[in-house]
């Protein structure tokens, strides 16, 4: 097998706010090999650009914890230190193409200028040779040389798209990071510049790590996908796996929400919002979201409770759920209930085993209790034990819970 040229191993970025860490990257591992497009596709906030930074060590000044390997062209690069990683890898090696890119060229500088920048900054060549390069780097691009003296303002969207292209390439790198690259573009200019990134793969010899939540156009670049989930990534292998017979049901979810032409069923959708990082869900991150999640997937008595609360407001379920009069969790695994006075507690424990029983395929979380015990006032519940499920199976690798029994 050939060596990747970026093997990217157990990332780790988190941020230092007032409300606690973000675990923004938490456990991050893949590998590109030359030539190859990874495309990192997850919802808004999942941390794919910070994932991105810290490959490029671009962290900013509240980082609270920053590990793992890059190891880029055989290189553990986090060895480096920052004038070593600035000379031979930021742009040299692995370059950007930023999220928002195309909107912060500087107003006032000539394209072809801004262009050429990074030769000079870089090689310190003189001015006259740096602008020739950028002409050149423009014309890969399909610009004129005549673009190179206009202003950012005198250009289109895709033009600008294009000119920030350019300059991530100017230094002739291996891996270029593109992140959301044409999110800001209509539709036939994605196009251009989707075609206009494939060329240049096979042309300039790249590999590319391509950020988008739109896995229309991740199937059009990708040859591996990594799903990002709250700062994991929860399923990586070949396009034609993931996007075809996914494993993990996050992704399942995910393409089942792409609105299909010619197609009469409606697009799926999934349920509740992506976890807040600085307070990641226990077990797997997805298990409040996920529509199959069962004993071992990590649902915590605070949760619980939450979840019994919402049965007992809504109109179609509030007369299914025992009645309860208060619920408190008792520590991360167990929680105390006590009924409404109506009976002895050993009839409400049974009262409550049934409803667990009876609507546990229904409402997925009653499947997290391990046992129900009558107390002299309460009754007390205890959860299963809370555990992430790691990355699992042979061809391409998912991180639930359902691929443990040879599933993969
Ligand atoms: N400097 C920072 N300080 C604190 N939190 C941050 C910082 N930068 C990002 N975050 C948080 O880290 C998480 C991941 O953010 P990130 O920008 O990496 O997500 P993303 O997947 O790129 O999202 P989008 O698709 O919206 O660009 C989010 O919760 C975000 O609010
Ligand atoms: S481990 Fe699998 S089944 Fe369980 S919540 Fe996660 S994705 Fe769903
Ligand atoms: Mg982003």
């Amino acid at each position: 097998m050939p060596l990747p040229v970026l093997d990217v191993k157990n990332l780790v970025l988190w941020y230092r706010t007032r409300k606690g860490p973000v675990h923004a990257v938490d456990d991050i591992s893949f590998a590109l090999e030359a030539g190859q497009t990874i495309a990192l596709v997850g919802e808004s906030g999942s941390g794919k650009t910070s994932t991105a930074n810290s490959i490029l060590r671009l962290l900013p000044k509240n980082v609270l914890r920053y590990e793992g390997e890059v190891v880029f062209d055989g290189q553990d690069v986090m060895e480096f230190d920052n004038e070593e990683f600035r000379k031979v890898v930021r742009w040299r090696g692995i370059s950007m193409v930023f999220q928002g890119a195309m909107n912060a060229l500087n107003p006032t500088t000539r394209v072809g200028s801004q262009v050429a920048e990074p030769l000079i900054v870089h090689y310190d060549i003189d001015r006259r040779e740096a602008a020739d390069q950028a002409i050149e780097a423009l014309g890969k691009v399909g610009l004129s040389g005549d673009i190179a003296r206009r202003y950012p303002h005198e250009l289109s969207g895709g033009m600008k798209q294009r000119v920030v292209i350019a300059m991530s390439l100017i230094l002739k790198p291996k891996v270029v990071i593109l992140d959301e690259p044409t999110s800001a573009l209509d539709v036939m200019t994605q196009t251009n510049i989707i075609n206009l990134l494939k060329d240049l793969k096979n042309t300039e010899h790249l590999s590319y790590i391509f950020i988008t939540h739109d896995l229309g156009l991740a199937s059009e670049l990708a040859d591996l996908v990594g799903i990002v989930y709250a700062g994991q990534l929860v399923e990586v292998g070949p396009a034609e796996g993931v996007f075809v017979r996914p494993k993990h049901p996050y992704t399942g979810k995910l393409l089942a929400s792409v609105p299909r032409l010619r197609s009469e069923a409606a697009p799926d959708f999934i349920p509740g919002v992506p976890p807040d990082l600085t307070d990641p869900p226990p077990g797997c991150r997805f298990h409040l979201r996920c529509p199959v999640s069962f004993e071992k997937c990590g649902w915590s008595a605070p949760e619980f409770i939450e979840q019994v609360k919402l049965l007992q407001i809504s109109e179609e379920t509030k007369d299914k759920v025992p009645a309860i009069e208060a619920m408190k969790a008792k520590d991360t695994q167990t929680l105390l209930i006590k009924p409404v006075a109506n009976g002895t507690i050993a009839e409400f424990a049974q009262r409550l085993t049934s409803f667990i029983a009876q609507d546990q395929e229904t409402y997925r979380f009653l499947k997290s209790v391990e046992s129900v015990q009558s107390k002299a006032k309460v009754v007390e519940v205890k959860l299963h034990e809370a555990m992430p499920p790691p990355l699992i199976g042979a061809d391409w690798r998912a991180s639930c819970w359902l691929l443990e029994a040879g599933g993969s």
